[in-house]
Formats: C-alpha cells, structure tokens, sequence
C-alpha cells in the first residue's frame, strides 16, 4: 500500500512541487488547499500518479475533525503532513504599525491552523508505522537572526509572518516530544529564497548575483524530511538539509 501524505498550500509554489516530488516518490498526495486542487490533481492522475484533493482553510478548525474522519475512512492513517500553507501580508510592517485584524489573520493561518490540523490528525499519524510531520517554517522567523541588533536583515520587517514563523517552530518542537515514543519525527524547514506568488519586489535583497531557486529545488528540505529513515532527527530547523539555528 502507497504511504498518504497530505500537503496544504497544495495548488502551487513550493506546496505544489512537494507534492509532485512525493508522488514521484510513489506517494498517494492529498493535495490541501484553500483553492480547488481538483484540475490539478485529475492531472497527476492522468501522469499516472496518486493524488486526491481536499478543500482547506486553515483559519476553519471546526472542519478538521471532519478532515481527519475523511482520511480515515478512506486511508486508515496518515504517513506525512507537511504543513506548508502561509500567508505573507504584512512586509514591512514594524510590530506598532501592524493592524490587530492583520496580525490575528497571520497567526490563525500561519500558526494556529497548523497547530490544530496537526492535532486533528495526529491519531492518524499515530496509526500509521514512522509517520512524518513537517512543518514550513522561514528563516525570517528565526529567533537567532531575528535577536541579534546587527543582523543585516534587520530592517527587513514583517512582525506578523515573523511571529507566526516563530510560533509554527514551537509547534514543531512540542509535537516533536510528545510524538517521539510513537516514532514519529517533526521537524521545521525553511526553503529559502523561492520564486513563488508569495514573493514581491518587496522582499530583502539577497545580493546581485543571487536568484531565487524553483519551487521544486525548494521544495528538496521538505520532501526530505517527510521522508527521514528511522536514524533521522527530530525537533530540528533545516534549510538546504542543514541543521540551522531556531
Ligand atoms: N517563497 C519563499 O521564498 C519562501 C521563503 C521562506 C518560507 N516560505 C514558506 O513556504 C511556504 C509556501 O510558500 P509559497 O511561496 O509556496 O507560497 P504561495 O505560492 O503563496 O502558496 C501558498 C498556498 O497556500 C494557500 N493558502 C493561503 N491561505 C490558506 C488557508 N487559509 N488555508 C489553506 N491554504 C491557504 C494559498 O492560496 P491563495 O493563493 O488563495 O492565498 C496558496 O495556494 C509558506 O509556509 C511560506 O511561508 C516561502
């Protein structure tokens, strides 16, 4: 039986090439997202791939209890989430020019939505043998970068996106000690720079010489962790399959 993953954010960026890159490696994707996956997911079936798709919203958690009946019923158990889904509304925007309707939007999808889904389904993962829990996190949100006065990213500012990514690594890391007896890994992962519809002109300037990378080679972090043997590690933070700081 091929093992489930269920991917949010699924209809296109980085959410999109994991999950093509978890089919590719003969995944059942259920492709998540506030936007119909439909089309898309007829289209990998019709390649040949297993894919379904589920209507999500992640700032409605009174259907994730549904959700996770659906899946359920239908898998049994759930192998990998990997929660990708997030909104970016707020660049620079300092803490105090931040609207209280902005910064509660940012958390609930970013943050909030992640941490309820992923507690929707954690009976699902539990039934499943070494399931795998990844959750998309950036490094604007590391807590590292973001204490240090003379980080050079330090005028790059958007406190709602930066709080939610700082609180989605919290999930991470309780997710990951309380699921460590059942065997199952959560790990956080920032992409890095990635040419996706969340990208602006706004964003920080990473250097002349710098591109942003594909969705897909984007993507590499994610799909790796979703899919770490028994020996991999747990409550970490990766970019480029590297252990980085919180
Ligand atoms: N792109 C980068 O350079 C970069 C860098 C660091 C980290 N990341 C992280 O990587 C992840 C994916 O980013 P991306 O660049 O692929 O973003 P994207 O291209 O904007 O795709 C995100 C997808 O999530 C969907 N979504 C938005 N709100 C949702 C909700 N309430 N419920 C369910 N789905 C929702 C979006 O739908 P709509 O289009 O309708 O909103 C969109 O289809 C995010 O967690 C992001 O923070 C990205």
């Amino acid at each position: 039986m091929k093992k489930i993953a269920l991917v949010t954010g699924a209809y296109q960026g980085l959410g999109l090439a994991t999950s093509a890159l978890l089919m590719e490696q003969d995944y059942h994707v259920i492709m998540a997202d506030v936007q119909s996956c439909s089309t898309l997911a007829n289209q990998f079936r019709r390649q040949g791939y297993s894919a379904s798709h589920l209507k999500l919203d992640l700032a409605m958690s009174s259907i994730f209890p549904a959700i996770a009946n659906l899946i359920d019923e239908q898998f049994g158990q759930l192998d990998v989430l990997i929660n990708n889904a997030a909104i970016l509304v707020d660049m620079g925007s300092h803490p105090s020019q931040l609207d209280e309707d902005t910064y509660r939007r940012v958390l609930e999808i970013n943050q909030i939505g992640p941490f309820l889904l992923t507690k929707a389904l954690t009976p699902l993962l539990k039934k499943a043998k070494h399931a795998r829990i990844v959750n998309v996190s950036s490094q604007v949100g590391q807590l590292a970068q973001l204490s240090d006065m003379n980080s050079p990213l330090k005028e790059d500012i958007c406190a709602a996106y930066q709080a939610s990514k700082v609180g989605i690594n919290a999930n991470t890391v309780l997710f990951a000690k309380e699921l460590e007896s059942h065997g199952i890994k959560v790990n956080s992962c920032c992409p890095g720079w990635v040419d996706s519809a969340m990208n602006s002109d706004d964003l920080p300037d990473y250097g002349d010489n710098a591109r942003p990378k594909t969705p897909r080679e984007g993507a590499d972090t994610a799909v790796w962790l979703a899919t770490l043997n028994e020996d991999g590690p747990t409550a970490g933070f990766f970019t480029d399959r590297t252990r980085i700081d919180w």
